[in-house]
């Protein structure tokens, strides 16, 4: 069969790499794609959200099978009309993707189905925002209620820093009409983590959890970014942890969301605040995390086709996911400056030394090629993951690896993973 992934990420190279070692895959095709995802797939030039495209692309390919990687396509639709053209695909309806594209129904849905999650109010216009704020007193936090490329969550210290931002939202319409509702959540404490699960719209199955390090710096620091790194298993989450979040948050998820008449086929992505036994929904997402997708799928062991293509057509049956022993643990390497500012077109080097190293997959996010070099082309521009029969052995083969590459101004962060370790 052949496989089109929609995006160009180092998600969507995973994907692709992990797709394409299927019996039943003769050609993966992908697009965008990214300079290395060429390494497993046929890459077609064509932006992710461009909807019409990627269906139009989908149909001349006569693909078996559609995964989409982003939010943006998902929520634009692209699922809808991909069944309409009577194609298999792996991901949420528009309208189950809202669960991601707005804030306000997934926090309205949690509230309506008792999933734990903050408490909140909801504002359109600015002053009765800060109204809402001179109520309350200590730190909260401010969210813009539409897509916002990871931006629009401010976790305010003090009343002062959530004036400003809702002044930066709702007043001079910072993240345009995604800020055109906010939402004042209470702030939660605890260790995060991401529990993901296959679904079919009334069944799932749960993956194991996750924990990515979203701030730029070391020791947790600095700017919020995509992600920094990421690893699997999350020790935080315990097997007693794993069933009640199950039980409250992902079954509560899959029959409220068939209740309400959006039923839930993709991957949902719970991103979880945990504090001892206590568990609250900080997020869901429609897709699989970037780069939670790199150790995740590095440990699981089943083909992922078959399962995949069982939630496309909404019956998992039996399906379950076998995984590796072990952890893996995934290093973002980034571009100086980013998540601000950063330059594009700085040629890498010691790719393939860092790709011959054992136990070691290295994939591409932000890359291009330019002749026969690799160029950066992002702001996070490679994952390189390892696996170990534990996180210190996947963390020293994937850091040993990352070791061997460079290029003017790469960055990487030096702790992944030091909460388990
Ligand atoms: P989100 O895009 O909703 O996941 O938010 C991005 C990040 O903001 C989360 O991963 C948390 O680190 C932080 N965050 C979001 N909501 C809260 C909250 N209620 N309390 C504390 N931190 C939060
Ligand atoms: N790594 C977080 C995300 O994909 O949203």
């Amino acid at each position: 069969m052949k496989v089109l992934v929609v995006g160009g990420g180092g998600r969507e190279h995973t994907l692709a790499w992990k797709v394409s070692m299927s019996p039943l895959v003769d050609e993966v095709v992908c697009a965008p794609g990214n300079g290395g995802i060429r390494q497993h797939a046929r890459c077609v030039s064509l932006s992710a959200e461009d909807v019409d495209g990627q269906v139009d692309l989908a149909v001349r390919e006569k693909a078996d099978l559609v995964i989409v990687g982003p939010e943006v396509p998902l929520v634009g639709g692209l699922i809808d009309k991909l069944e309409e053209a009577g194609i298999p695909a792996f991901g949420p309806s528009a309208q189950a993707a809202q669960l991601e594209g707005s804030k306000v129904f997934s926090k309205e849905f949690m509230k309506r189905h008792g999933i734990p999650t903050a408490a909140f109010t909801v504002h359109q216009d600015l002053d009765s925002a800060l109204a809402q704020i001179d109520r309350k007193s200590g730190p909260c936090v401010i969210k813009a209620d539409g897509l916002a490329a990871g931006k629009g969550v401010i976790v305010c210290a003090n009343p002062d820093e959530a004036r400003q931002a809702i002044r930066e939202i709702l007043g001079e319409k910072r993240f345009g009409e995604a800020g055109s509702t906010v939402i004042i959540e209470d702030l939660l404490v605890g260790e995060e983590a991401s529990i993901l699960a296959i679904c079919d719209g009334k069944k799932m199955i749960p993956l194991i959890a996750a924990q990515d390090h979203k701030a730029a710096y070391d020791g947790d620091s600095g700017p919020n970014t995509g992600g920094m790194g990421a690893y699997a298993p999350a020790p935080v989450v315990t097997p007693a942890l794993h069933d009640k979040i199950v039980k409250e948050v992902l079954t509560r998820t899959i029959d409220g969301m068939a209740k309400d008449g959006t039923p839930f086929r993709g991957i949902l992505y719970a991103g979880l605040m945990i504090s001892g036994d206590d568990i609250k929904v900080l997020e869901f997402n429609v897709r699989f995390g970037d780069p939670e997708c790199q150790p995740l799928l590095m440990l699981m062991k089943s083909d992922i086709v078959p399962i995949l293509m069982a939630a496309a057509k909404g019956d998992l049956g039996d399906s379950a996911v076998e995984w590796h022993s072990g952890s893996s643990i995934c290093l973002v390497l980034a571009s100086g400056g980013y998540p601000g500012p950063y330059e594009k077109g700085m040629a890498i080097s010691g790719l393939d030394d860092a790709g011959a190293t054992e136990n070691v997959m290295v994939f591409h996010a932000g890359t291009k090629l330019d002749g026969d070099a690799l160029v950066t082309a992002g702001g996070r521009v490679l994952g390189v993951t390892g696996i170990g029969h534990n996180l210190g052995e996947a963390a020293k083969c994937a850091y040993d690896a990352a070791d061997k590459i460079s290029w003017d101004g790469m960055r990487m962060r030096r702790d992944i993973g030091h909460r388990a370790l």
